[in-house]
């Protein structure tokens, strides 16, 4: 089937790349940001409004749909794409992740992990081929391999061993993997430690994906040691493949990431703020609630020509955050996920001009981050 990555152009002065990658529901412009709908949607928005603010390629997660409404149900549905009316591209994360977050109980061991369900305490044991079945039957054209994600801080020791349990994980997911319109991409670990990265980019590219992650990252280290970790992993994976930094999306995470190389991110940041008010502007994020705003007839960011921006104003929407009518986080989540789509697209036309960095001082300066 259709799974091509084409890079079009690396950045001279920094490792970013602009390219395409196309599955069998079309083709994403990358570097791209994934909104995240968890339960089988974006929190408040329709799949029209997503098309509409911009988004390419939308994330749902194996363990929730597992769960509920299970997954035999969204296969009976066509899928996922019919299930939840979305025609666009979807990549499903795996489970292992949610697993080892969300779950209360968990057993780990060589054939997969025992948990009890955050929702009702019930039981079950799921294994890379389990994770691939379920995958499979939810149809995204992108799929993960089921990987553990190491807490952080770690044992070195218990790093390494995590990684190595991984790679022989993603191997069963490879196997169990038979779907041929379904991307099946490998998760990078090994947690910060250098050759430890170096040990499970190594043993995943040999066993040769379409696409790698990098994952273990976000989990509480210092932003700086994060970046630290990217200024060499995405360089340990092969050119011609995406590039996914898994659960990775504020406006800074974007640039650093993509100024190392990395082509896809995804995050609940944008959508979740937006739920509590707090949104994304040029000038830095605002949370909206504030008595600031209570006269402020003005768009949510001057410089934004999102649909909310264009018809409603920091007062109103502050009102409706205030008296928790949903109309709020609605308007919000969709300025959120506009103002990341459109930086996304932003940031692939300073690619493609070759003025990333000038694009990067200037949006930094304005929005208040150091350099
Ligand atoms: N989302 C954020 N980090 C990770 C990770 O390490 N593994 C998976 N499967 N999902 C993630
Ligand atoms: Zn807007």
């Amino acid at each position: 089937m259709s799974f091509e990555y084409t890079l079009h152009k690396e950045s001279n002065n920094t490792k970013a790349r602009l390219g395409e990658f196309s599955t069998p529901h079309g083709v994403i412009e990358t570097p791209i940001f994934m909104p995240v709908g968890t339960q089988a949607t974006v929190k408040t928005m329709t799949p029209e409004e997503l098309e509409e603010l911009g988004a390419q390629i939308i994330l749902s997660n194996t363990y929730h749909l597992y769960l509920r409404p299970g997954h035999e149900l969204i296969a009976e549905a066509g899928g996922l794409h019919e299930f939840m009316n979305w025609d666009r591209p979807i990549l499903t994360d795996s489970g292992g992740f949610q697993v080892f977050s969300l779950a209360d109980m968990r057993d780990i061991s060589e054939e997969g992990v025992e948990f009890q369900s955050h929702l009702d305490g019930s039981k079950h044991f799921i294994t890379p081929e389990k994770a691939t079945e379920i995958q499979m039957d939810l149809g995204a054209d992108i799929i993960m391999s089921f990987d553990e994600c190491p807490p952080y801080p770690a044992e070195k020791d218990y790093v390494k061993e995590s990684l190595e349990r991984t790679t022989r994980w993603a191997k069963r997911c490879k196997e169990a993997h038979t779907r041929d319109d379904q991307a099946l991409f490998g998760i990078i670990q090994g947690g910060m430690h250098r050759d430890l990265r170096e040990q499970s980019a190594k043993e995943i590219i040999d066993l040769d994906f379409p696409g790698y992650a990098l994952g273990g990252l976000s989990v509480g280290e210092a932003n700086e040691l994060m970046y630290e970790v990217l200024d060499y992993a995405p360089d340990l994976l092969p050119k011609n493949k995406p590039r996914y930094l898994m659960g990775v999306g504020t406006p800074q995470d974007l640039f650093e990431g993509v100024i190392r190389g990395i082509d896809m991110f995804d995050c609940v940041f944008p959508t979740r703020i937006a739920r509590n008010g707090a949104v994304f502007t040029s000038q830095g994020r605002i949370t909206i609630r504030n008595a600031t705003y209570k006269r402020q007839f003005t768009k949510l960011d001057p410089e934004c020509d999102c649909y909310v921006c264009n018809n409603y104003t920091r007062a109103y929407i502050r009102h409706l955050i205030k008296r928790n009518e949903v109309l709020g986080i609605r308007l919000t989540t969709y300025h959120n996920l506009y103002f990341l789509c459109s930086l996304m697209t932003k940031i692939r036309e300073a690619i493609s001009k070759g003025r990333l960095l000038e694009y990067q001082e200037e949006f930094y300066k304005k929005y208040g981050l150091d350099l």
